[in-house]
């Protein structure tokens, strides 16, 4: 199963979940900036909400990658909402693109809320939901 790993951080939080995926399953960890070179099966997509939404960075490497992207499964952070699932969900179906059910999400530091966040555990949690998903 090929695995790619691929997020959009603007403050840094989402990036330290991206970097424990990619240690938890030992593949390269990359920005959307940098489009998939092959195919993954399973691609591990990082993303949090500022405001008005998802960063149309993300959007944009979905419709940009779409034909090498198996599954993607998403992870995120933000201060208040549950997830971007929806969000990943409805941009990936416009492009044929299929979103696993399963995903994870914690809270992200943002001011002076959710200080520390993500900690230890998250991303020990991170780590674990990411073999899961391998194995
Ligand atoms: C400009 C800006 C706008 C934000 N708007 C929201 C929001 O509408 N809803 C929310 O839940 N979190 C919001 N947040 C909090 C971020 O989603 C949270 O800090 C997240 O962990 C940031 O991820 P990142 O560090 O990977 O960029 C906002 C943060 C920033 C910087």
């Amino acid at each position: 199963m090929n695995v790619a790993i691929r997020y959009y951080s603007k403050t840094g939080n989402t990036k330290k979940l991206a970097d424990s995926i990619g240690q938890a399953v030992g593949a390269q960890v990359e920005t959307v900036e940098t489009p998939l070179s092959e195919k993954a099966d399973v691609l591990f997509l990082g993303s949090s909400v500022y405001a008005a939404g998802v960063d149309e960075s993300v959007k944009e490497f979905i419709r940009n990658n779409k034909e090498k992207i198996g599954t993607i499964v998403g992870f995120s952070t933000a201060a208040l909402i549950p997830s971007t699932y929806k969000q990943i969900k409805k941009i990936a179906a416009e492009n044929g693109v299929e979103v696993s059910n399963e995903e994870f999400h914690c809270r992200g530091s943002f001011g002076l809320m959710h200080k520390g966040r993500p900690n230890a555990k998250d991303l020990k949690d991170v780590a674990e939901f990411a073999k899961k998903i391998c194995n």
